[in-house]
């Protein structure tokens, strides 16, 4: 089934130059890119995004970290692309993620974990729509 999902390359994979590695294993995966725009977001738009995690430990941290830079986002289209977004990512610790996905090849920290995916396809609606309007999305 094709669906869409969000796609962030966080601070620390903009700093150190991983942008276009990143999309790379995108395309090379049959992934689309629909949309896509560099924003440096506020600490409040960080705190926004990130909401469903208000009430963990890590919260202040990770809105700190991901407002602390520019970041990419992206919509992705495809077959199952948020599963495919998320087998190619590994997992959000690193230190557990499979070999030759992102997080394994270039994360440094269980936070610092290059990349976002959506994990749902209502997460990743409402996601996209934090990011996009319908007029940047190239749907043809
Ligand atoms: P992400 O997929 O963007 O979803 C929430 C983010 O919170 C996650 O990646 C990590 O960057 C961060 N995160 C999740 N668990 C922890 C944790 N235990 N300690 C610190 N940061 C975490």
């Amino acid at each position: 089934m094709t669906e869409k999902t969000l796609s962030i390359i966080k601070p620390d994979g903009v700093s150190r130059g991983l942008i276009g590695d990143v999309i790379s294993r995108f395309e090379k995966n049959d992934i689309r890119i629909i949309a896509m725009k560099m924003v440096h977001l506020s600490i409040e738009q960080a705190r926004g995004f990130y909401a469903v995690h208000s009430k963990r430990p890590f919260f202040d941290s990770l809105t700190q970290f991901m407002s602390s830079g520019p970041v990419v986002a992206m919509i992705l289209e495809g077959d199952n692309v948020i599963e495919k977004n998320r087998t190619l990512m590994g997992a959000t610790n690193f230190k557990d993620a499979a070999e030759g996905t992102i997080r394994r090849d270039f994360a440094t920290d269980i936070e610092k974990n290059i990349v976002h995916g959506s994990d749902a396809p209502e997460t990743a609606a409402v996601e996209i729509s934090f990011f996009f309007n319908e007029l940047e999305v190239c749907n043809k």
